[in-house]
């Protein structure tokens, strides 16, 4: 082998060990390159995922300044989400407020809110846009209930009326307002207060109960027709003749319309979570300081509910903070003496049959007026009768 031969050979080996250290070292690079790349990639998800977290959370709660309203403003917000305390009367909802903020909780504002009134609810719509520019959480607590107690058993047209005006169709309003701003959310939510009272176990139209357990056929106008006929009956006094509750029946009227409405937007909102909660017999004005939960105990069910997380159910009704069923084949609640609040004229004492009306099994008229309707007979009737 000449010099030549000799200097080519060991070039060529040379220069392929060099290549091949600098490819091990190029493979090297890109991987730990990559590496770095996916660290930075998972940085940014990392940071993206804080920010998404620690983004402001904002939750109007109608009926906000007393009783369980108060109490949903009041937890939502020592979890840190940004509350919207609404109420029809300024100064009482200014007071709310004030004593939330005093107890440490400023992130509580008051906005008022008349839900039938367009010209309130515009402006409430206005506020949330300017001031935060989405909404997260509807949670819609009011309802006309001052009739419930005082009007247990006969319960007059004009307050029924009212009653439908307020629980279904301005509370239908009110979603339908703020319906874009939640679609602003990364996670909606509506949460609708109800009641056993809805439950359609108080229907005795099986026809009708039918219909309304049909949520895939059924539509909001069918709803509105349902509750049209409903205030035809009542007003020609066929409430009986035609099976609808007797005793508050608009307001379990309204409640059964409203959870069925609740099912119907979450069907048709598939990216929301959309949901009605019982928040259980809460020691309220609405009872008469009567009942087997504080307030504070009354919240937990729809708190929870306005903070499921993104894979939770949607469309359904919660007995608190459980699965309940929108149509009990037995009687929904649990007869108990309930526990007294702090009332200063208990209702007995105020001329209110409370124990005896509110508790009474099924829907149970006095002696001398209606009839109990046919159907099953609950384990406590059995009792009764022996
Ligand atoms: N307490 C219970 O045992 C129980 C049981 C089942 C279901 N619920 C449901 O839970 C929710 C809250 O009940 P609660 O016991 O907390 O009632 P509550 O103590 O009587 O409070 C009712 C709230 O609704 C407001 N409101 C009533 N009518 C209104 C209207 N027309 N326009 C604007 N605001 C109105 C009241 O405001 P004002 O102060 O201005 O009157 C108050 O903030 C209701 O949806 C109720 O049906 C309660």
């Amino acid at each position: 082998m000449s010099s030549y031969q000799a200097a080519l050979v060991v070039f060529v080996v040379g220069y392929s060990f060099f290549f091949c250290i600098y490819l091990w070292f190029c493979f090297n690079i890109k991987q730990k390159e990559l590496r770095s790349f996916s660290r930075l990639t998972s940085y940014f998800t990392f940071v993206r995922n804080v920010s998404m977290d620690q983004e402001k959370r904002y939750a109007i709660v109608t009926g906000g300044n007393r009783g369980i309203g108060l109490e949903i403003c009041r937890q939502l917000a020592s979890v840190g989400v940004e509350v919207i305390l609404t109420s029809r009367d300024q100064s009482r909802g200014e007071e709310a407020v004030e004593k939330l903020n005093a107890s440490g909780l400023s992130n509580v504002v008051f906005h008022q809110l008349d839900i039938n009134d367009p010209t309130s609810i515009a402006c409430l719509v206005k506020f949330i846009q300017t001031c935060y520019g989405k909404l997260d959480m509807l949670v819609q607590v009011l309802d006309e209930n001052v009739h419930l107690v005082t009007n247990f058993i006969r319960e007059p047209y004009e307050l029924g009326e009212k009653c439908l005006k307020t629980n279904y169709y301005a509370t239908k309003t009110v979603t339908e307002s703020l319906m874009p701003l939640l679609q602003l959310s990364r996670s909606p939510r509506i949460v609708n207060l109800t009641s056993t009272y809805g439950d359609l176990y108080w229907f005795h139209n099986e026809k009708l109960k039918k219909e309304l357990e049909d949520i895939d056929n059924l539509t909001e106008e069918r709803i509105e027709e349902i509750i049209q006929g409903f205030l035809t009956d009542f007003k020609a006094g066929k409430l009986q003749e035609n099976g609808w509750p007797l005793t508050v029946s608009a307001y379990k009227v309204s409640k059964a319309a409203l959870n069925a409405y609740t099912r119907l937007m979450a069907r048709k909102y598939d990216n929301m979570l959309v949901n009605c909660v019982h928040p259980g017999y809460v020691i309220t004005d609405m009872t008469s300081q009567t009942g087997f939960l504080t307030a504070e105990e009354g919240a937990k069910g729809p708190v929870m509910t306005a903070l499921l997380s993104n894979n939770g159910p949607s469309g359904v009704y919660f007995d608190q903070t459980q699965i309940g069923s929108f149509s009990s084949k037995n009687l929904p609640y649990t007869i108990e003496t309930p526990r007294w609040g702090h009332c200063e004229t208990p209702p007995h004492a105020a001329g209110l049959d409370v124990l005896g009306s509110i508790l009474r099994p099924k829907d149970f008229p006095p002696p001398g007026e209606n009839p109990p309707p046919p159907g099953p007979l609950t384990q406590f009737d059995a009792k009764r009768q022996g």
